[in-house]
């Protein structure tokens, strides 16, 4: 979490930071800052509490100039959201000035150390710590000349921080120059003829460059005016760096017409998915072309068992995928959370095929896990959305997305997009086992269709879902239930309504209910029922009837041709009929929009959900 961005270079750097720092704004927007100045102008520190907006009006009248900056915006880890703790922090002598993104997990050690030789700290940061332990050695480091002794103090500092860090340093005695720095956290160096670029992301200087070199672990770059050396940060050996050309167009998203992005996001999941599909059809029409799996026929022929780790919405996915693998490939699938995958020493059988699932390719818990496998020898794989991310360039192959940015912070059509993949790869994968040329070719007209259907949807429960947002929302304790594959749609579903709307929601398994939770049914409670999967409707049915029964209100998502009796429901749409492994991400459309228009009316921030991040990049 937190974004950076940071410019050196013949522009002046406000615009640049200001722009960037809107692009990253997804990471993180407790609180924002910038630094800037150059060999002319003396460096200004400026910051404010909030999104974007707020730095913007505190900076305008303020006329800052310089052609060097450092910008950050904030997702709170160490430290209250308050000015003090917001980025970017100086050190005691004014000399150092640094934004981070990462956690210094033994940051109390080394403040305890520092207080003792007279540092003082204005904020609650373990940023505040690094800023000051390189001031430290730069004093103890005058030897060596300025620039020099700047590259010093940052490594020699780094080697005593445990944790995670994407960093960006100004040394006001070297103006023109920055480093940076990453272990764990992204940051990625951008180029063009005007100027050199760190950032979280591509996004965060979109539009300014086409070359890219994205910095691996432990390296730091060094940059000194339009120069820059990268060097192992441990021994200081000169590594080249590796130059990707990036597509712009893949990291712009305009709103268009649409009043925010999580709207744009749902209504454009039929075009997404369309994109994603493109080209990955085998041309018989009855399987799928999947080039970046990079694992021959043969190889897979041998595959016994599959494990997918994600975290969020990605592991929801990730389960739903799991159904549809072990449906139509008969292959056995283990579903994990990331983050417990990497602690807990899970035994992994031999011949285990191993995908890492995530949007954003930079969730730190789902980096770990990879990583994980990766040190017991398993061939992995990343599904990602996100090109060139730290997961797709560490797990070496796999399949993108191609959906287009997602910026919203709620996942929507990279749940649909990674369900709809996650698809195809079951159908691959069934065809290199038992299923039929006739029925593969069923599967592919089936995915064919799926971007269609899923505007249909949309359209057909745009107005009702807004309508019953209404109805509800004032609605303190929302129930999700389903079976089947629709169990996960569930959880995706309360998942949704939780960050968008603040409503708290949780899901069960629709038989599960009166296991104990229906205890908690009563008029004031709403429970929305998946029963969109034909084989246990009457199970469903029974399920309404019992919540009916303690007068607990139900909105039912039935699929068409299966008439639900009236008495089960006080509420109910019913979807198209689709081919069965589709049901998923047809039926999590109307929560996806429930959702919204109920955040809506809630008047929340539905872009920017408040105490999240777009991309987790801290434990
Ligand atoms: C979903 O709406 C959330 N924003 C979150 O659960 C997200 O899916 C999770 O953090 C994983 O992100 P990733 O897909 O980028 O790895």
């Amino acid at each position: 979490m937190c974004g950076i961005i940071s410019y050196i270079g013949k522009q002046d750097a406000l615009q640049i930071l200001i722009k960037g720092l809107k692009c990253v704004e997804y990471r993180g927007y407790d609180s924002a800052g910038i630094a800037i100045g150059d060999e002319q102008h003396p460096f200004r520190i400026e910051r404010s509490v909030g999104y974007i907006e707020n730095l913007i009006k505190h900076v305008s009248p303020l006329g800052l100039k310089g052609h060097v900056g450092i910008g950050h915006t904030r997702w709170a880890t160490h430290g209250g959201i308050f000015e003090k703790n917001a980025h970017p922090h100086v050190s005691n002598d004014k000399k150092f000035i640094l934004v981070h993104n990462g956690v210094i997990e033994n940051y109390a050690a080394l403040k305890a150390t520092l207080l003792k030789t007279g540092v003082k700290f204005y904020s609650d940061t373990d940023t505040e710590v690094l800023v000051n332990l390189i001031a430290q050695y730069y004093q103890q480091l005058e030897q060596l000349p300025t620039s020099q002794r700047f590259e010093e103090s940052v490594r020699k500092s780094l080697a005593e921080v445990q944790g995670t860090y994407g960093i960006v340093v100004i040394c006001t005695d070297c103006p023109n120059e920055l480093i940076g720095v990453r272990k764990s956290s992204p940051l990625v160096l951008g180029i063009n003829p005007d100027g050199l670029f760190l950032g979280s992301d591509v996004g965060a200087f979109s539009g300014h460059i086409e070359n890219v070199v994205y910095l691996s672990d432990h390296e730091m770059v060094h940059i000194k005016g339009m120069d820059y050396q990268i060097t192992d940060l441990m021994n200081g050996s000169v590594t080249s760096p590796s130059l990707e050309t990036i597509d712009r167009e893949q990291n712009t998203a305009d709103l268009g017409d649409f009043p925010n992005y999580a709207k744009k996001e749902i209504f454009e999941q039929g075009t997404a998915l369309g994109n994603m599909y493109l080209g990955r059809f085998s041309s018989d029409g009855s399987s799928a072309h999947l080039g970046g799996l990079q694992i021959t026929p043969y190889e897979l022929r041998q595959v016994e068992r599959i494990l997918l780790l994600g975290c969020g919405s990605s592991l929801y996915a990730s389960k739903i995928g799991a159904s549809l693998i072990e449906t139509y490939a008969r292959i056995p699938v283990d579903v994990e959370y990331a983050s417990e995958f990497c602690y807990r020493n899970a035994p992994l059988n031999k011949n285990t095929l191993v995908f890492v699932v995530s949007q954003s390719g930079e969730t730190l818990d789902t980096l770990n896990a990879l990583r994980e496998v990766k040190r017991k020898g398993f061939p992995t794989l990343a599904i990602t959305n996100v090109v060139g991310s730290t997961i797709a360039r560490e797990a070496g192959c796999g399949i993108y997305l191609h959906l287009g940015m997602e910026v919203g912070v709620a996942a929507t059509k990279s749940f649909t997009g990674q369900v709809g993949m996650l698809a195809l790869l079951a159908l691959y994968l069934g065809r290199m086992r038992d299923m039929s040329f006739t029925d593969g070719r069923q599967f592919v007209q089936a995915l064919q269709s799926l971007p269609q259907k899923v505007d249909e949807v949309l359209a057909l429960c745009d107005k009702p879902m807004q309508k019953l947002a209404k109805t509800y929302v004032d609605y303190q304790h929302c129930f999700f239930i389903g079976r089947q594959m629709l169990y996960p749609v569930a959880i995706e579903g309360a998942l949704k309504l939780k960050e968008l709307s603040y409503m708290h929601a949780e899901a069960y398994p629709a038989g599960e209910l009166k296991h104990g939770a229906l205890a908690l049914i009563d008029p004031s409670v709403l429970t929305i029922v998946l029963a969109t999967n034909e084989e246990v409707m009457g199970k469903n049915i029974s399920n309404m009837m019992e919540i009916k029964a303690r007068h607990g209100k139900v909105i039912a998502i039935g699929l068409e041709g299966c008439e639900i009796p009236q008495k089960a429901y006080d509420e109910v749409i019913y979807l198209p009929k689709v081919y069965p492994a589709l049901l998923p991400i047809i039926t999590v459309l109307p929560l996806q929009l429930f959702a919204y228009y109920l955040a809506s009316e809630r008047k929340c921030n539905v872009d920017k959900p408040r105490n999240l991040a777009k991309s987790v990049t801290v434990e």
